[in-house]
Formats: structure tokens, sequence, C-alpha cells
């Protein structure tokens, strides 16, 4: 049986798990003094936090004899220590006592993955060979947006479809019933960054409106586990950002999570008269929890698409199809069991 790209043809399981940043929690999932159990690319690890704030993904289980950090560990100060015979560990996995005050042993050392934290995101780094990154997915000025509203779910998906889903504007009408799509910039692709602009129209129902809102989209994508797209909605002065995070669990389940943070309104009686009455922190909460019950009910309308479909290595595609070749191309660079080779800079040309 043929294999396509990251997938195998027959059952759309993920063959290798993607190099890149992926999400592990957002920041208010995980207080201080925490250590909380996560399955990430098929390992089983735990993040927790110290005392002084610092996030930090390891190995579940403890060097010393194999105890599981997330039941009954604890963060004193700075450091994790084990349930189990009391070892304690600092962020960077380095042993610095045993329970007995005796010397740690040179090989009591516990793994720690690269972690970066940024606007209300716990990003870790996810290598094969455990190379140090070569890359960073930068931090968005947040000053005048609003902290973020997430959801998460789990289903049986890989990162590369889910990835592969805001270039396949061919779905957009079919899947998701928008209208009149339009391309402002085509694909383009630098490194591991990849952007495009385009328009389209949509029903303003979760608003409570009947009339139809051409909206603008700006995506960004820092490789499969991070994507952010700005939506204009000209008529409201809307702005919002809205962010997808698909994150492998294994090699077959995703863990897929979505957030929203808002700017402005400059016109919030146009969306209803009545908000023009409501104060600022409000009317942001109120348009925060519209727009993720629609973002929601969007991004589920894929499920069943992503659970049962198989991988097309090279799809015959028609005109009317996103730029799918472009796409994957940028994508091979992210996917260890290929040979690597991509363009620096690939323009959508297709
Ligand atoms: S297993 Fe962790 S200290 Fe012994
Ligand atoms: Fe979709």
């Amino acid at each position: 049986m043929r294999n396509s790209g990251f997938v195998t043809r027959e059952s759309n399981r993920l063959r290798a798990f993607p190099t890149g940043w992926f999400l592990i929690c957002f920041s208010d999932e995980l207080e201080a003094g925490e250590v909380k159990s996560i399955k990430f690319m098929g390992q089983d690890l735990v993040v927790f936090r110290t005392e002084s704030g610092e996030a930090c993904l390891s190995d579940a289980f403890c060097p010393h004899m194999g105890a599981h950090f997330a039941y009954g560990g604890a963060i004193e100060g700075e450091i994790l220590r084990c349930p189990f015979h009391g070892f304690c560990f600092d962020t960077e996995g380095n042993c610095i006592k045993t329970g007995y005050g005796t010397k740690p042993p040179r090989k009591a050392k516990l793994r720690t993955w690269p972690l970066q934290e940024m606007n209300g995101l716990i990003l870790a780094h996810h290598q094969q060979d455990w190379k140090a990154p070569e890359w960073t997915v930068p931090k968005l000025d947040d000053d005048e947006w609003t902290p973020l509203t997430h959801h998460t779910w789990e289903l049986r998906a890989n990162p590369y479809d889910t990835a592969e889903n805001s270039v396949d504007f061919g779905h957009f009408s079919t899947v998701h019933g928008y209208r009149k799509t339009e391309i402002l910039r085509p694909l383009h692709t630098d490194g591991p960054k990849l952007t495009a602009r385009y328009a389209m129209d949509r029903d303003a129902g979760v608003f409570g409106n009947k009339n139809d809102l051409r909206a603008e989209f700006e995506i960004t994508k820092w490789g499969l586990g991070y994507s952010c797209v700005e939506v204009e909605v000209p008529e409201y002065g809307l702005r919002s950002r809205h962010f997808v995070f698909p994150s492998a669990i294994d090699h077959e389940m995703l863990k897929l999570s979505l957030a929203i943070s808002l700017r402005h309104v400059a016109h919030p009686e146009k969306i209803n008269p009545l908000l023009r009455l409501v104060p600022r922190s409000v009317l942001h909460k109120l348009i925060l929890a519209a727009s993720m019950r629609g973002y929601k009910d969007d991004v589920s309308q894929d499920f069943e698409i992503w659970r049962n479909k198989i991988g097309i290595e090279r799809p015959p595609l028609a005109e009317g199809d996103g730029p799918i070749h472009a796409f994957r191309k940028w994508a091979k660079q992210f996917d260890p069991s290929s040979s690597g080779e991509h363009d620096r800079v690939v323009s959508a040309a297709e």
C-alpha cells in the first residue's frame, strides 16, 4: 500500500510525528505548583509550573525507579519532587538531591523538552532526533487584545489534515457554506512560515443577524502546530484572532484546540443596536462567546471528514481547489520521514 506523506493511505494514521512547535496547554490551564499528566507525540509526559511561574515539560517517569510524577509528585519552590524516593529535579532535568540527603547519581537525569510560553500559550518543540529547535514562534503584540477564550477537543485526526484545511478553499463552500471566496494574496511560504489572505461571505447567524457578512482572513502558520487567522469584519469594525493548535496525542488521536482573542469593536451598534449601551468588558465577553460558538460549529463541520478520510498522495486537483500542492511542498519540511528537501520560498503558482 502506498503512503501519502505523513500518513498511511489506508487509515490516515500518522507515520511519524512532525517536527515543530505544538501546544501543550494554555497558560491559564497550569497554575504555579501544579504537575499535570499529558500525552504528547505518543509519549507520557508531565507539564509543571514552579512557584516562580516557570513552566517545564518533562518525561512523566522518574529516571530513578520509574514513578509517575503526576501521581503524588510535588513542586517545592523551583524543583519537582518525585513521590517514590523523594529525588528532586530542576527545570533542566538535573537531579539535585535524593530523598535521603545522599549524593544524586550522575545518571539520574530527567529528559526535558524545549518549551516557549507567550501570548497565553505553552508550546513545546518536537523533533525526532532531539536536535535543538532552528526556529521559534514569534510573540504577537497583544497589548490591545483580550485574553484568549479557548476550547479543546480530542478526536481521531492528524495535524497534517487539520493544517491543510485552512488552504483547502474548495471545501469552504461545500462543507462550511461560505460564499464568494476571493483570494486577496496567494499562499506564500518562507521557511516554517506560511501566509495567505482571502475574503468571503458567510451568514451572520452567530450574531443573531440575517444578512451575509463579508469578512477578510489573514492566515499565518508557523509549522503545522500553530495557526493564527486574523479576521476583519469591516462592516462591524471587528478584528479578532482565531487560533488553531493541532497537537498529536499519538499516531491516531489529535488534541485540537481553538482560541479567540478580540481587538476592539468600532461599531457594536451595527451588530445589535442594544450593544451601544453595554460596557466594553461585557461587550467583549458577549462577542467572544458568540464568536467561539460559531467557530466551534465551523470547525466541527470537518470532523466526520477527518475521522474517516484516507490520505491521497497526488490529488487530481481541479480549478476551484486551493493551493494544496504548494501547501504540501511547504509541509514536507516538518515530516521526518521525507527527505527534508524543500524550497525556502515558494509562491503559489499552481
Ligand atoms: S522513582 Fe523517583 S525517586 Fe525513586
Ligand atoms: Fe474546514
